[in-house]
């Protein structure tokens, strides 16, 4: 069995300010930094540190290389990355001092997936394996197609959410992995409880994992439904601790661990995660979780 992940790379620019800035308002930042980020990379990136083997597929521009570099550097295969004439997408990241963020995207090349190049690259792919997306890259809708008609298992983090996520896609999911303001805009509910309960009615074969930041996450389907409380750590930065979470979540699956362990590991990598600066770079080892006393 094998993990493809189909999905985006970002340069992040983070900016630290005192407070997210308000419309008309004018504020400087005290820091400049650019890390390695997109929420593909991201998940490729902890299934990666999670010991787990990861093909990563997907279109950086030729600025993209220390994108590139990193994904090899922590074992994700990037054979299928295509490296396209134009620039990478990028994200502009406010970070405040309580370590909350906002993010403004640019696509670029995250873009440029084309039909042809999913094909190619599902090529090399079969029934059983799993696959890893995000709302981030275009063709979302081909691609799972493509994929569910391969028999693949679709993960499913419907981020950012828009009308692109529509029911014949969420139909089509194995896992769907959000968090509570991706499920208010799926269902239209802004309880959670109630809102699992309308996307498990509707999507009956879908697994869905909530994360609700520092209430933990929840793990539904059918029946039943379990509760993991979130890790106490100091907050520094949240950047891609919902993607942290995801890629453990995944290769804890894959693994075969109990959705019990697999949602415990996955919540201790996040609360690693918030408790450093940067997306990609703050993602734990397997190592580190082992050492971690949350
Ligand atoms: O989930 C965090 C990520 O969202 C950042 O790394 C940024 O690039 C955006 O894709």
């Amino acid at each position: 069995m094998k993990i493809l992940n189909f999905g985006s790379c970002n340069i992040d620019m983070v900016y630290s300010v005192d407070h997210i800035v308000l419309p008309k308002e004018t504020i400087s930042a005290t820091e400049l930094q650019h890390f390695v980020g997109g929420k593909g990379l991201n998940q490729s990136v902890a299934i990666a540190k999670s010991g787990f083997p990861v093909y990563h597929a997907g279109c950086v521009g030729k600025d993209g290389e220390m994108l590139v570099d990193f994904m090899k550097s922590v074992g994700v295969d990037v054979k299928y990355v295509r490296v396209l004439d134009g620039s990478s997408g990028h994200a502009v990241i406010q970070l405040d001092k309580n370590g909350q963020n906002s993010i403004l995207l640019f696509a670029g090349a995250n873009h440029c997936v084309t039909a042809e190049y999913v094909d190619r690259v599902l090529e090399d792919f079969e029934s059983g394996d799993f696959i890893v997306l995000q709302n981030e890259i275009s063709n979302l809708d081909y691609i799972v197609d493509k994929a569910f008609e391969k028999g693949l298992k679709i993960f499913l983090n419907p981020s950012p959410y828009d009308e692109k996520i529509t029911s014949d896609i969420l139909g089509k999911v194995s896992y769907l992995i959000l968090n509570e303001v991706e499920l208010a805009g799926i269902t239209g509910i802004s309880d959670i409880e109630k809102g699992l309960e309308s996307i498990n009615n509707k999507y009956s074969d879908c697994k869905v994992v909530v994360t609700i930041g520092e209430d933990g996450c929840i793990y539904s389907y059918k029946n039943t439904a379990i509760k993991q409380s979130a890790f106490n750590v100091e907050v520094v930065d949240t950047t891609a601790a919902g993607d942290t979470f995801m890629g453990y979540f995944i290769s804890q699956t894959a693994s075969n661990k109990t959705l019990e362990e697999a949602l415990r590991t996955a919540s201790m990598a996040a609360a690693i995660t918030v408790s450093r600066k940067g997306a990609a770079p703050s993602i734990p080892l397997i190592t580190e979780i082992k050492d971690f006393r949350g």
